[in-house]
């Protein structure tokens, strides 16, 4: 079972997936929880290079390629493996937020990004994947907020709302396009109000989280 969860930055997603593995290891279940980009040894000297935010001069095409290299290898040395010995892969973001930043946000090419997803991951596909839905202004206002706190805005977080609204739109089309694999959970509420949703959904679907 191969379990992603998609949103916007400052959908929340993050903590939320943190609070999910508290849970399911309590509970001891044999779950692998990872994220991109990152997730390997080498996937994570990826990514700072990603988010660099002195980084303006990176390309879209460059920035694609380095999304789809770390994913490449996470896919081969991490989420295969362990999908083969029967386990369960959660993942914080794969192939969908490339179709949604890369393709929506930076207007590439849909099609010839999904050719290169799938070589990279060998045709992969999430069995199930949640979308932590705030619209692009809650999930801008909330990343000023954690920056007030410390968190620093990365290369993609700084770009503009338009960005942020393609993405947003994007993401609403990939759902449509496929909706027996996409649950969208309501992320503008109490975070505990949107763990419960996480672990309703896990139940109904999975069976995992009891
Ligand atoms: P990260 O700090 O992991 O953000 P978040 O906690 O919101 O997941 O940074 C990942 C950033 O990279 C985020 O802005 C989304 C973006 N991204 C892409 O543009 N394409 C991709 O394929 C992936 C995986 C992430």
């Amino acid at each position: 079972m191969f379990i992603t969860f998609e949103g916007l930055d400052g959908s929340g997603k993050t903590t939320q997936i943190k609070a999910l593995a508290a849970h399911l290891k309590a509970r001891g279940k044999n779950v692998l929880l990872t994220r991109e980009p990152g997730g390997t040894l080498i996937g994570d000297q990826i990514r700072p290079i990603l988010q660099d935010r002195t980084h303006t001069a990176m390309t879209p095409q460059t920035e694609l390629l380095l999304f789809c290299a770390s994913r490449a290898q996470l896919v081969a040395e991490v989420i295969r493996p362990w999908l083969a010995d029967g386990g369960v892969v959660i993942c914080d973001r794969f192939a969908d937020s490339t179709l949604a930043y890369q393709g929506y946000g930076r207007n590439l090419d849909l099609d010839f990004l999904r050719q290169l997803l799938a070589f990279a991951t060998g045709g992969l596909q999430p069995d199930l994947t949640l979308y932590l839905d705030v619209s692009p202004e809650e999930g801008l206002a909330r990343r000023r907020q954690a920056s007030l706190f410390g968190e620093e805005f990365s290369r993609i977080d700084q770009l503009e709302l338009d960005f942020h609204r393609r993405v947003h739109q994007g993401y609403l089309d990939l759902i449509a396009d496929d909706p027996e694999r996409w649950v969208v959970i309501d992320a503008a509420r109490p975070s505990e109000q949107i763990q419960q949703a996480i672990l309703d959904v896990l139940e109904a679907r999975t069976g995992l989280t009891t």
